[in-house]
């Protein structure tokens, strides 16, 4: 299909219609752009199935296939580049722009999991004595099951599933209810590709508690990874322990951006602009608390001001636009709480508060912002930056680090004493120095304390699909 839009589940190679429906909108417009077949118990049985049918073909499988069978994935998503980014910007939101970003963003893992694919090595040991011959070597954990959120619809999906294939895994994603789309294309792109039937299934569903309860429930399903908000996190986490599951998951943030007095202000302000903006901030690593040295902080301030009342906020498809909609007017709401409580408390406002309708925020700045306030505590998950002013590292390194999570961190600095002592005493999984977009599909994201369990990306995301396995020979 030239556009690429389908409106039903995926499962070992075929669509699965269902009678009950849903729309997906746009949240632009608020329009429906399709309605969807919500997923049936019978759907997620048969997706189970279909993917322990795929677990024993893909063993039958080399390495080699499996990188080459991804190379053909990567390919077909760079080929339908425009059409998937279109299709991103109208159920997602975001900026044209940005999406055509994502899809080289979400296709850069398929591609490194096909290198990756043929590098799972293990390991010879040396023996404590002279009859024994050690070794060890990794296989494929089995049926992985995932969960995947709405504010990178390919992104999110190529970096769970690509290394899962490469370990020779099979999938089960039940992707976002707002963004089923783009991962329903991605599945079907995958089987032109030459997936293994039943590699890679998708089940569309807006109840993702019971398609959730079904898959950590099941003995079949080995691996549970999932990326979403540490409150649903901890949920699945506890639902995979009655089987045992391995996990990955990728939680919420609250990044600290430090502005040090030393920094090269213009660099500062100009990753600021990127760590903030990117997706109109609904981004787990999107800086959320902006801490500014004091005696540079009238400097940043006079400078980016004009920069952010310059963002374009419009529909993702008009030219020039730099702030798409949020997902869902209920989001829109949540980040306006947030700014009413901050002001409500003292904090002050600079920008342009004016409702600009549906799910539309203007990109706003809140200054004076303390630790009494939610928006402190919260991801914003909204454009607007949260000035906190401090006067020394020592000072900076507690409020940082005093947040129950800990997935990116940012600062600008220009003293290399300072540079290695703040990523040190950052107690966070990314570190961000003179830098606001960290995010690379050949490096290890993810999170430390509430933030998360393993790795994503990088030769480490491979591993988070392979068991180790150790071998004793008595010669
Ligand atoms: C996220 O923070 O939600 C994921 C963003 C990324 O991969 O850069």
């Amino acid at each position: 299909m030239s556009n690429l839009i389908f409106s039903d589940s995926f499962i070992n190679g075929e669509f699965y219609k269902t009678d009950t429906r849903f729309s997906v909108d746009d949240p632009a417009t608020e329009k429906s752009i399709v309605n969807v077949s919500d997923i049936d118990e019978q759907g997620v049985n048969k997706a189970i199935t279909a993917a322990q049918g795929a677990f024993s073909k893909l063993k039958a499988t080399n390495a080699t296939e499996r990188s080459e069978t991804l190379m053909r994935w990567y390919e077909l998503v760079i080929k339908h580049k425009q059409t998937l980014a279109e299709l991103m910007t109208k159920e997602q939101g975001k900026p044209l722009k940005e999406s055509l970003g994502e899809i080289d963003y979400g296709a850069g893992f398929i591609k490194w999991y096909a290198e990756e694919a043929k590098r799972s090595y293990g390991d010879v040991i040396p023996a404590t004595d002279n009859n024994h011959r050690l070794t060890s070597f990794k296989q494929p954990i089995g049926v992985v099951a995932g969960i995947t959120p709405w504010n990178f619809p390919v992104a999110m999906v190529t970096r769970k599933v690509a290394p899962a294939y490469a370990a020779g895994c099979s999938f089960i994603l039940k992707p976002s209810e707002h963004t089923p789309l783009c991962a329903i294309a991605l599945a079907y792109l995958a089987d032109q590709a030459g997936f293994v039937k039943g590699a890679f299934n998708v089940l569309v569903s807006q109840n993702a508690k019971k398609v959730g309860e079904m898959l950590t429930d099941s003995e079949v399903v080995r691996k549970f990874t999932f990326t979403g908000s540490t409150g649903v996190g901890k949920q699945l986490l506890s639902q995979c322990a009655s089987t045992i599951k391995r996990t990955s998951m990728e939680l919420g943030g609250n990044a600290p951006f430090i502005i040090f007095d030393n920094a090269d202000i213009n660099d500062a302000i100009d990753g600021l602009m990127a760590a903030k903006f990117r997706n109109s901030g609904q981004a787990c690593v999107a800086a959320n608390r902006i801490f500014i040295q004091r005696n540079v902080l009238n400097e940043v301030l006079e400078k980016i001001t004009p920069k952010i009342a310059a963002l374009k906020v419009a529909n993702g498809f008009e030219e020039g636009v730099d702030i798409g909609p949020l997902i869902y007017p209920k989001a829109k709401e949540k980040v306006q709480q947030l700014i009413q409580d901050a002001l409500n408390k003292g904090a002050t406002l600079i920008g342009d508060q004016r409702d600009l309708g549906g799910s539309f925020q203007n990109p706003v700045i809140i200054t004076n912002v303390t630790t009494h306030m939610d928006i402190y505590h919260q991801e914003v998950f909204g454009p607007v930056l949260t000035v906190i002013p401090f006067d020394n590292e020592a000072e900076v390194l507690a409020l940082s680090n005093d947040v129950p999570y800990g997935l990116a961190a940012y600062f600008y600095s220009q003293n290399i004493k300072q540079i290695h002592r703040v990523s040190e005493a950052l107690e966070f999984g990314m570190i961000g120095i003179n830098e606001g977009v960290i995010s690379n599909p050949v490096a290890p994201f993810g999170g430390v304390k509430q933030s998360g369990l393993g790795r994503e990306g990088g030769h480490q995301g491979l591993n988070e699909y392979l068991e180790e396995k150790y071998v004793c020979i008595r010669i």
